[in-house]
């Protein structure tokens, strides 16, 4: 299966980086294949294909969006999904590593409005970069979860097929106004990692 990736930084490499290992098709979606972020995704995955983001965006089947929240208008205005699945990696963070929108909205139901042509799925933010290119633990018998969100089926459906190949245990937790919270657990995660000094590879497991 093809996935585009918008913003192969240190997110959307790590995500890609561990899916091109599962089989999947990587395509770096950017209008210059010059930018630093891609010439070094590339260096250490040749395997990745570069395409003009309009191209990658045609021919892949998920689409997955890892770029600095600020970017997202402008870079999704012009783009038409046709319908796609768009997996929101973004997180809008404001001062103190606070929510960017003031929790007023999630950044998710943001981007859906400007990616009206898409399904967004929101995934992938609940933890640091550093557990998206292998979550496995030698000594953990179930895998950490992956919490996700959004207001179409068949959409989360494929968007948790390739939580599940990253090697995360999906966790579907409803629509996409849940993604607030999901964001709110990010700033969390963030302020315990970055600002207070716990380990990054630390994540959350699912029990029932
Ligand atoms: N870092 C984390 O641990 C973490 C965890 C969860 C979620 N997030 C969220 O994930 C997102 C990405 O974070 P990151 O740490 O991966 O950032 P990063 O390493 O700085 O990578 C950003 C990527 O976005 C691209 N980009 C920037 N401006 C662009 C534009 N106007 N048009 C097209 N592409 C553009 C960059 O490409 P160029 O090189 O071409 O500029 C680069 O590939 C952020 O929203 C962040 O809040 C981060």
């Amino acid at each position: 299966m093809k996935l585009a990736f918008i913003g192969i930084g240190n997110v959307g490499f790590a995500i890609a980086n561990n899916l091109q290992q599962k089989g999947y098709e990587i395509l770096v979606a950017n209008d210059n294949p010059e930018s630093d972020s891609v010439k070094k995704a590339l260096d250490s995955n040749p395997l990745f294909s570069v395409l003009p983001l309009k191209e990658a965006v045609d021919m892949a089947e998920v689409i997955f969006l890892a770029t600095p929240f600020k970017a997202n208008e402008g870079i999704l205005a012009s783009l038409d999904f046709q319908g796609k699945p768009l997996v929101d990696c973004t997180n809008p963070v404001g001062p103190g590593i606070s929510h960017g929108l003031e929790s007023s909205i999630s950044g998710a139901e943001q981007v859906q409005e400007w990616a009206a042509s898409a399904r967004v799925v929101k995934a992938f933010t609940i933890y640091g970069f550093e557990n998206f290119s292998n979550p496995a633990y030698l000594k953990a018998k179930e895998s950490p979860v992956m919490f996700f969100a959004g207001n179409d089926e068949k959409a989360k459906s494929k968007v948790a097929a390739t939580i599940s190949d990253s090697g995360f245990y999906a966790k579907d937790v409803g629509s996409l106004d849940q993604a607030l919270h999901l964001e709110h657990m990010t700033l969390l995660w963030v302020k315990m990692v970055r600002r207070d000094g716990h380990h990054p590879n630390f994540m959350w497991r699912y029990l029932e």
